[in-house]
C-alpha cells in the first residue's frame, strides 16, 4: 500500500553502539518485515544502544527512530509493556505490579510516537500500529490527525474482561484502543474479550462487532497472522545438508525441538519436565533420543525473565546430570543464543519434532514457519492449545500444557508416528499455511481498513421497525442496495 505509515515499538533493526544494525527479535518485527511495500515508513525504537539517530532509509523503507530515555526504556518498555501488560494479557501477572510512574512514562511515550506519526503521515493516509506497547497511540492520533485511517493490531492474547478490569488505567487503555477505525486480534476468543471488556468499561454503542466512540465507528475482528511460507519453504530446501549435519553431530534416532524467546509465557518448563519422566520411565532411551531447546535470551533484565532463565538451566542441568550417555554426551543440547532464519531453518528439518507447549501465546510464528520449512514431509509438531496456531493448524498434536502427562503421551505418538500420518498431517497443515500466509493477513487487515473507516457516526440508523441500531451499510447489504439509499428506506 503507498503511504503506509507503521507504528511499532521497535523498528525492524536494531542499532548497537558500534552503529550497525542487527535484525529485531521476535515475530513482530519478521512478519512484518516480510509485507511491508517500497515507500513505506516505519516509526519505532532503534533498540537500548541507539542514541538519537535520525531518520534513514532501510532497504525500500524509510525509518524513524523515536528515542527512548534510560528511563524511559526502564519504566515505559521493561516496567509498564512487559512487566504489566505483557503478563496480565498472558494471564500471567504474579505479583501486582501497577506502578503508576510507569503507566505515566507509558503515556508519555506513546504521545512521543502518535507526534511522530502525525508529523510524517500524508494527508488523508493509513497508519498501522501494532502491539501492547503502543494502545494508547490510536486515539492519540486520531486527536492530531481526523484525516487519517488509523489500524491497530494487537500480536498478544487479549484477556478476559475480569482480568483486565484489574488494571487501574482500563478505561484510558479501551479508549485509547478505540482511537483505531479497525482494532485486529489474533483469534475470535480475544475479539469475545474485547467487545466484552469494552462493554463493561466504556459502554460504547455497538452493532455486532462495530463499536461508536464519538465520531467514527470502530471495527473489531481476528486477523491470525501467519508466515512467508514461499521464504520458508525454501529456506527448508536449501538446509536438507545442514540438517543431515546436525543429525550427524546428535547422533540419536529421535529429535524433539524447541524454540523459543526465553520467556515464562511459553512453557520451556513443561516440555523439558515431560522429557524428563519420559527419560526416568525408560519411556524414552538417553541413547537414542536428543531434545535441542533453542532458549533466544529476551527482556532479560526484567525479574521474571530472570527467574524463568534459571528455573529453565537448573531443569536442563539437572536432566543432563541424571541422562549422561555412555559416551558422556548429554540429552539435552540447550542453545542460549539467537539462531539466524538459515541456521533455524536446518534444526526444523533436523527434528522429528518441533514442541510448541505455550501457556498462553498470540500466535506462535514458529510453528508455522516449522510447517512451511518441512517440504520434506517428515516432522510432527506437538502444539499447546493455548497457542493461537492452535485454531489454524489441524493436524497438529494437540497438548494441555500445563498436562504433563499430555505433553509425555504427544511426545511418544510423534516419535512412533508412522511416516504416512506425518505426511498426511504436515500436508494439511502446509495447505493452510500456504492459503493463509503473512501476505494474505496484511492485505485482509488494510482491505478491511480503507472499507471500513468510511463507516461514520452519521451512518448509524434505527432498523426499520424496531428500536435497533444498525449501520446504513449492514442495512444495505441485506437488502442489495447502495448505502446511500438507505436513508429512502421506509421505516
Ligand atoms: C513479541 C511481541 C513483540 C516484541 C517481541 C520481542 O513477539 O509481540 O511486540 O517485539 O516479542 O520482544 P522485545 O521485548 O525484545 O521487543
Amino acid at each position: 500500500m503507498k503511504g503506509l505509515v507503521v507504528a511499532a515499538n521497535r523498528l525492524p533493526v536494531e542499532l548497537s553502539a558500534d552503529g550497525r544494525l542487527n535484525p529485531s527479535p521476535g515475530g513482530l518485527a519478521s512478519a512484518l518485515s516480510s509485507v511491508t511495500a517500497a515507500g513505506t515508513q516505519w516509526v519505532g525504537w532503534a533498540g537500548p544502544e541507539a542514541a538519537r539517530p535520525k531518520p534513514f532509509d532501510h532497504g525500500d523503507l524509510r525509518l524513524h527512530p523515536v528515542f527512548l530515555s534510560p528511563d524511559e526504556v526502564d519504566r515505559y518498555y521493561r516496567g509498564f509493556s512487559n512487566a504489566v501488560l505483557w503478563p496480565l494479557f498472558h494471564g500471567r501477572l504474579r505479583r501486582v505490579e501497577l506502578n503508576r510512574a510507569w503507566w505515566n512514562s507509558y503515556r508519555v511515550v506513546n504521545r512521543r510516537f502518535a507526534s511522530a506519526v502525525a508529523q510524517i503521515a500524508p494527508l488523508g493516509g493509513t497508519v498501522w500500529v501494532h502491539d501492547y506497547h503502543l494502545l494508547l497511540a490510536p486515539a492519540m492520533i486520531r486527536e492530531k490527525r481526523p484525516d487519517l485511517r488509523i489500524g491497530l493490531f494487537l500480536h498478544i492474547p487479549f484477556p478476559n474482561a475480569q482480568l483486565f478490569a484489574m488494571l487501574p488505567w482500563r478505561r484510558e487503555v479501551i479508549k485509547g484502543m478505540l482511537g483505531a477505525d479497525v482494532v485486529g486480534f489474533q483469534v475470535p476468543d480475544d475479539v469475545t474479550n474485547f467487545l466484552a471488556a469494552a462493554k463493561r468499561l466504556v459502554d460504547p454503542r455497538m452493532v455486532g462487532r462495530t463499536l461508536f466512540d464519538g465520531s467514527h465507528s470502530v471495527d473489531v475482528d481476528a486477523f491470525p497472522i501467519s508466515v512467508d511460507f514461499t521464504h520458508w519453504d525454501e529456506l527448508g530446501e536449501g538446509a536438507a545438508s545442514a540438517a543431515l549435519a546436525n543429525r550427524q553431530e546428535l547422533a540419536v534416532e529421535s529429535v524433539l525441538l524447541g524454540i523459543d524467546r526465553l520467556d515464562y509465557t511459553k512453557g520451556i518448563s513443561q516440555r523439558l519436565r515431560a522429557f524428563g519422566e519420559l527419560l526416568d520411565q525408560g519411556l524414552l532411551d538417553t541413547e537414542q533420543c536428543a531434545f535441542v531447546q533453542v532458549a533466544v535470551p529476551s527482556r532479560s533484565d526484567v525479574a521474571a525473565y530472570e527467574d524463568e532463565r534459571d528455573e529453565v538451566e537448573q531443569l536442563v542441568d539437572r536432566i543432563n546430570v541424571k541422562h549422561r550417555r555412555r559416551n558422556g554426551s548429554v540429552p539435552v543440547r540447550y542453545i542460549d543464543y539467537s539462531l539466524d532464519e538459515v541456521q533455524m531453518a536446518a534444526w526444523f528439518r533436523a527434528a522429528d519434532a518441533l514442541v510448541v507447549t505455550s501457556l498462553a501465546d498470540g500466535m506462535n510464528l514458529v510453528a508455522k514457519e516449522f510447517v512451511a520449512a518441512r517440504g520434506d514431509l517428515d516432522g510432527a509438531l506437538i502444539l499447546s492449545e493455548f497457542a493461537g496456531a492452535a485454531q489454524d493448524l489441524d493436524g497438529a498434536l494437540i497438548v494441555n500444557p500445563y498436562d504433563i502427562e499430555d505433553i509425555k503421551q504427544a511426545v511418544l505418538q510423534a516419535i512412533q508416528m508412522p511416516v504416512a500420518e506425518r505426511a498426511a498431517r504436515l500436508r494439511t497443515m502446509r495447505a493452510a499455511v500456504q492459503h493463509n500466509d503473512v501476505h494474505r493477513w496484511a492485505r485482509t487487515f488494510l482491505t478491511r481498513l480503507q472499507s471500513s473507516a468510511s463507516t461514520r457516526t452519521d451512518d448509524l440508523v434505527l432498523r426499520p421497525g424496531g428500536g435497533d441500531l444498525a449501520t446504513r451499510r449492514d442495512l444495505a447489504n441485506r437488502r442489495g442496495l447502495d448505502p446511500k439509499l438507505v436513508e429512502t428506506i421506509p421505516s
